[in-house]
């Protein structure tokens, strides 16, 4: 039976494979999803096992993103803008001339256990973007076009958005972070990606943010801090979409003060369940009905 697991530090609160069995039982998909707890510094011994024991893919959630990224043999453009993989796939050794391929180094190498096969096909992509566009396009039915975006944060949740945001072509996409040069660096590598589709973007302090946006978008972890909203209630237009990637308790605090200021509230269960129907589209060549599934996950939660 083809297995396939999320892979993460921790991973015992993941709703990933109660949505997965889900997508699994609407679309006659045999298969099996579990929870892969890796130690800190055993991400990349983790998998490989999992791979050698029947592992089909896995997706990836924190903190091993980015090492998940390093691993990949190849990967998706919407991966490489990122800088991070959520979503790997485990192929036999490809031979495909179009794909991205990239020499693994010598270190990954000796990490993988030598130049075994199972790693040779590690396809990685990032369907996280591609959830929240979806949630808020299609769930939500907000189209982003022309529209005007603030993203707050310029962590790796930012990272993994920003490509998919830039696809949808909003006017604009402003990036608010604490630390200005952390989002000027993710401007930095998606600015060419920004041009070709008529996006503009910048960067900014997060209490200099300007006002009217028609999306605010929370991809800070600021309220697993205990911290407030941190910006000023003017940057929402009337009417504004709010969403935190968060969802549950967490995302509470975000979603009192969008509703309080006029705001159209939306927490990150959409996006969850969405960037897991695009993993499961990816791994299994069927796209599951992602809207049954995140009204039967907003039942179960509640
Ligand atoms: P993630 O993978 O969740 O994005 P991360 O890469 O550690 O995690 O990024 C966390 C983001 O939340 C960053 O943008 C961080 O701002 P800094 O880059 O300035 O550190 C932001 N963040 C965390 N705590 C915050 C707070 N109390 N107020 C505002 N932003 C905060």
């Amino acid at each position: 039976i083809d297995r396939y697991a999320v892979a993460g530090n921790p991973v015992a609160h993941s709703q990933s494979p109660a949505i997965h069995a889900q997508f699994a039982a609407q679309t006659g998909q045999v298969l099996t999803y579990e929870r892969l707890l890796c130690p800190l510094d055993g991400f990349a011994d983790s998998i490989r096992a999992f791979a050698a024991s029947g592992g089909r893919g896995c997706n990836v959630t924190v903190p091993f993103k980015f090492e998940a990224h390093a691993l990949a043999t190849r990967l998706s453009e919407r991966a490489k803008l990122a800088g991070a993989v959520n979503t790997l796939r485990f192929d036999a050794v490809c031979h495909q001339v179009d794909d991205i391929r990239r020499p693994p180094p010598e270190e990954l190498k000796k990490a993988r256990g030598g130049p075994s096969l199972s790693c040779e096909g590690w396809f990685g992509d990032n369907t996280d973007g591609a959830g929240l566009v979806r949630d808020i396009e299609v769930n939500a039915q907000r189209p982003l076009a022309g529209r005007r975006v603030l993203l707050l944060g310029a962590g790796g949740a930012s990272a993994g958005a920003l490509g998919s945001l830039i696809a949808a072509r909003p006017a604009s996409i402003c990036i608010a972070n604490r630390s200005v040069d952390k989002a000027e660096t993710l401007i930095a590598t998606h600015q060419a990606y920004a041009l070709e589709h008529g996006v503009t973007l910048s960067a900014t302090r997060l209490d200099d943010c300007g006002e009217g946006y028609d999306f605010l978008i929370n991809a800070t972890s600021a309220s697993l801090g205990g911290a407030g909203v941190p910006v000023a209630a003017s940057v929402l237009a009337p009417g504004a979409l709010a969403l935190d990637m968060m969802y549950g308790p967490a995302a509470a605090p975000f979603l009192n003060w969008a509703r309080e200021h006029g705001a159209e509230p939306r927490d990150g269960l959409g996006m969850l369940v969405e960037q897991a129907g695009e993993a499961f589209a990816l791994w299994r060549g069927v796209r599951p009905d992602t809207a049954a599934v995140l009204n039967a996950m907003r039942v179960k939660l509640s």
